[in-house]
């Protein structure tokens, strides 16, 4: 199996930013020792991760694994052993098809065949047993006949499952594996990986990183516990403006995304290093409640973010306003739209200096261009939220990777009649395709109506279910956002709520709120 239960997402260095395949033993060594050097271990950045540009090729008669000559002329394990004498974790990168992605994108000519495939058992035992390594990123151009000079077309998931079959063969129980795919592969991921990519390669731009965070604002179902969408290396202290590189630091660890710093750790200027250190920001990150966090409230091309911090469902929650907008905005949310009451204490984690408490009210800033805001807030009280988006229910079929419209598949989309501006679509149809509330939290046992919003043009049914007792529900068919309303016995705590139809279509959902 993949990770333990809320195994918080790993922090290092990783290669590829800023050097691509242009690396060798110095050079990851250098960085190692400038990872302790600067107190970055301390910090919680523990993993110094090889990515894409070791390989020489294989072994024509044995077809072992063997090390790029000029890069790594004494091969891995020096450089592993190194990392570990330094108490850091060692990380390596290879591909699920044939050939690695330098191999087709740089050039990397001894990049050919250096993927796993028909070598899994050989290479795991390799990298895990004989060599010591401690983390995997297993990436999918040899595998993608786009992308590989062979042609070769793997089906992703099975070929994932037989990677992470031969690391758990190795007898290695701590091993953590990445899979890059550079969409969300679908909801199989959780079973063999402990994170995943969910976007093409970051690069050193404005657009890049807001792009990024606009792809993982709706996929906040799919991580916790353990799993983490990975938003991809950061470029901190690269050449973003300060602000921007604020957001991307902040947002990351908003989103509970694995932070690999991708810059020269021996050139890193001291602000970049300061915000890299930033431990309340590094705590958000490696939150023990494992969340990630979800759209509150969109305003005209802003988002604010919240997340429970600690406990699910406690006293203790962040919020990021979020500013990707080309020019400053004042951003503001009531405590009771984030479900807390009584006085609460604001503690501002980009600055990293404790507010004034509040006592109901709004929490307000004004927040530039490309800027973001982010508190804690320690409340009295939690209330119990009464409205949840669809946009933050998990859809089983829901993927990335194919067209969902060819699939068939749920996914999520814009409708400005909807609340938040966000539906989840195309559910139903099979029983799988449903749509899935994880955490209704009710205060007390009783019955409660749960009023369904949705888009129906025609007179349609579907079914609700919550603590075993089914509930049909009927639309009229209308061109306007349309409530049907179920009353359902729900325990006090968390319930699983569940919209489904095994043979028809369901229309598109946009929430549901609940009423004593
Ligand atoms: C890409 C991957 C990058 C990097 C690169 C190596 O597919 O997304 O993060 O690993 O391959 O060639």
């Amino acid at each position: 199996m993949a990770a333990h239960a809320a195994v918080p997402p790993i922090m290092g260095w990783s290669s590829w930013n800023t050097y691509r395949v242009d690396i060798s033993d110095s050079l990851i060594m250098r960085q190692a020792d400038a990872m302790v050097e600067l107190g970055l271990d301390s910090a919680g950045y523990r993993y110094v991760n090889i990515d894409d540009g070791y390989s020489g090729g294989r072994d024509m008669s044995t077809g072992r694994l063997t090390f790029h000559p000029k890069r790594f002329p004494h091969g891995l394990k020096p450089v592993v052993d190194h990392i570990h004498r330094l108490g850091l974790k060692a990380g390596i990168y290879s591909d699920a098809g044939a050939n690695t992605c330098g191999n087709f994108w740089d050039n990397d000519s001894l990049g050919r065949n250096t993927g796993l495939y028909g070598h899994d058992a050989d290479d795991c035992r390799m990298l895990f047993g004989e060599l010591g390594f401690d983390f995997i990123k297993v990436d999918f151009c040899g595998g993608d006949p786009k992308q590989n000079t062979q042609h070769l077309q793997l089906d992703p998931q099975q070929r994932y499952r037989e990677i992470r079959r031969a690391i758990d063969a190795t007898g290695r129980t701590d091993v953590r594996m990445n899979v890059c795919r550079w969409d969300y592969p679908g909801t199989w991921v959780r079973d063999v990986a402990d994170s995943w990519r969910t976007t093409s390669d970051i690069s050193c731009s404005w657009e890049s990183v807001k792009s990024i965070i606009a792809e993982n604002l709706y996929l906040s179902a799919y991580a916790g516990d353990g799993h983490h969408n990975d938003m991809d290396m950061l470029e901190v202290g690269r050449s973003l403006t300060p602000e921007e590189d604020r957001t991307h630091m902040g947002i990351w660890c908003m989103m509970a995304s694995p932070l690999l710093i991708g810059c020269d750790l021996t050139r890193l200027r001291p602000e970049s290093l300061r915000l890299l250190k930033n431990h309340d920001l590094i705590a958000l990150n490696q939150d023990s409640a494992g969340m990630q966090t979800y759209v509150t409230k969109a305003d005209r091309g802003t988002y604010i973010l919240v997340r429970d911090l600690t406990d699910k469902n406690g006293t203790e929650r962040a919020v990021a306003f979020y500013n990707p907008t080309d020019s400053a905005r004042v951003m503001w949310i009531s405590l009771y739209d984030i479900s807390l009451a009584g006085l609460v204490k604001v503690r501002d984690l980009m600055e990293q200096t404790d507010c004034d408490d509040l006592t109901g009210g709004l929490l307000i800033a004004e927040v530039p261009a490309h800027g973001t805001k982010i508190y804690r807030l320690k409340a009295d009280r939690r209330l119990f939220r009464t409205k949840y988006e669809a946009e933050t229910a998990f859809l089983p079929t829901y993927q990335e990777l194919e067209n969902p419209i060819a699939t068939g598949t749920a996914y999520y989309r814009e409708d400005a009649r909807c609340s938040g501006g966000m539906c989840a679509a195309q559910l139903g149809g099979t029983q799988h395709n449903c749509l899935i509330w994880e955490n209704i939290i009710v205060p007390a046992d009783g019955f409660y109506d749960l009023a369904v919003s949705c888009l129906s043009d025609t007179p349609t049914h579907f079914f609700l279910t919550g603590n075993g007792m089914g509930h049909e529900l009927t639309t009229t068919g209308s061109s306007d956002v349309q409530r049907v309303t179920a009353r359902v016995y729900l325990h006090a705590g968390p319930n699983r709520i569940t919209i489904f139809n095994h043979t028809a279509p369901i229309p598109d959902i946009d929430c549901m709120e609940i009423r004593l």
